[in-house]
């Protein structure tokens, strides 16, 4: 009876039997996926990491009703989960659009998630509200892309360095300026920088100041947003080195957003890769440069240039345009663009899963070739 009642609806809808079988299977996967979630949610906080993302979603209302209800919404971040542990590296790359600084800022709750959990130095700080989340701001910071918008252009660099120290009271008022001018060292800026303004520095020395001023507050946890995109190429490897240094000096924990994959490469332990808000592929950089799983991350890396000239490049060239994240492709949403995409990627989301330890991604390929 169930199954002539099935046959109707189907025929009743013209769908393929086939396709209907795509998602039967979407749904049974998808109500899966909710159970899965809600028993990750439950999990013991993993002592060994300083920072746990579990299923964070990120939406932007795009359009509301008269009574306020979102009729329409972008989903910036969907589902995105990982580990990380102090004194680690995390590479986030991926095309633009794609989700990388509203996770960012998600974590550190300059967005409000709009699902999942972010655990935090031992605590669940997804629902802190602003008064719990300011004790928690010294302990998360963030450097921007640009440091010409990021600096107050009428204060000294001395003023713009001491006001984080006083205001969160790190060291007494008295030895704030001998702590600047020591944290000033250590970031390569001279003494005499102090009474100077930012106008009257070049790009990577304004960006020394922004990560000077990130750290004056002793962070634990700090998220580089593109940090030197906006510099000429012979200040970056300066700026990139510094970060590595203070990283180490300090035992601090980077997540590196970055489209440059040399630099992402040079400074990462771990790598995610998004696409269109979600995470395809993660793992260790060894394992993710020498054996990428995923189609899409194997496209994004076959660009990267091979400094051996014997060695031939494959590059893969992806058709078509990134689709909107207004209106994602159904299934996975790489399949507009994937060259191995079949039939079922259309209609069936791929499942992210730990493929080899640590190492983890979503695409039906791999599902099949695990089985
Ligand atoms: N405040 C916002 N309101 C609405 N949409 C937003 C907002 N912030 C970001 N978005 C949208 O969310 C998506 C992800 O944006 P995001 O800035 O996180 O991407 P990104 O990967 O950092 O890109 P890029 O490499 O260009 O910096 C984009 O489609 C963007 O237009
Ligand atoms: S699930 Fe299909 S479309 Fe998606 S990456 Fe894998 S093969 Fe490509
Ligand atoms: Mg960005």
């Amino acid at each position: 009876m169930a199954d002539k009642k099935k046959k109707a609806a189907i025929e009743a809808q013209n769908l393929d039997p086939k396709i209907q079988e795509y998602l039967e299977e979407d749904a049974k996967n998808k109500a899966e996926f909710a159970a899965q979630r809600e028993e990750d949610f439950k999990q013991p906080y993993d002592p060994e990491c300083i920072l746990e993302v579990r299923h964070m979603r990120k939406t932007f209302p795009l359009q509301k009703s008269l009574l306020g209800k979102v009729e329409r919404e972008l989903v910036a971040v969907d589902d995105v989960s990982f580990k990380l542990k102090a004194g680690e590296t995390l590479g986030i790359v991926g095309e633009s659009g794609c989700g990388k600084t509203t996770l960012g800022r998600a974590i550190l709750k300059l967005h409000q998630p709009t699902d999942g959990r972010i655990i935090f130095d031992g605590e669940d700080i997804t629902d802190f509200n602003t008064k719990k989340m300011r004790k928690n701001r010294t302990k998360m910071q963030i450097i921007f892309q640009d440091p010409y918008s990021s600096l107050p252009p009428r204060s000294t660099v001395g003023d713009i360095l001491s006001e984080p120290v006083q205001v969160h009271n790190i060291v007494p008022k008295d030895e704030v300026k001998d702590y600047v001018l020591k944290l000033m060292d250590k970031c390569g800026l001279r003494d005499y920088y102090f009474e100077r303004y930012p106008h009257e520095f070049s790009g990577g020395q304004r960006q020394r100041i922004c990560i000077a001023r990130a750290l004056s507050v002793n962070p634990k946890l700090v998220i580089c947003d593109e940090p030197v995109s906006a510099l000429d190429v012979s200040i970056q490897a300066q700026i990139i080195n510094l970060l590595k240094d203070l990283q180490k000096s300090m035992n601090l924990t980077y997540i590196f957003i970055s489209h440059d994959l040399s630099v992402v490469k040079f400074i990462s332990d771990k790598i995610g890769v998004m696409y269109l808000g979600s995470m395809v592929e993660f793992g260790n950089k060894e394992d993710i440069f020498s054996n990428p799983i995923h189609p899409y991350t194997k496209a994004l890396f076959s660009a990267i240039p091979n400094p051996n000239p014997d060695v031939k490049m494959n590059r893969i060239v992806l058709g078509g345009d990134i689709p909107s994240p207004a209106n994602p492709p159904s299934g996975c949403r790489f399949h507009t663009r994937c060259p191995h995409a079949t039939e079922k990627c259309k209609y069936v989301t791929p499942t992210y899963r730990e493929y080899e330890e640590g190492h983890f991604a979503a695409c039906h390929l791999l599902e099949d070739e695990a089985k």
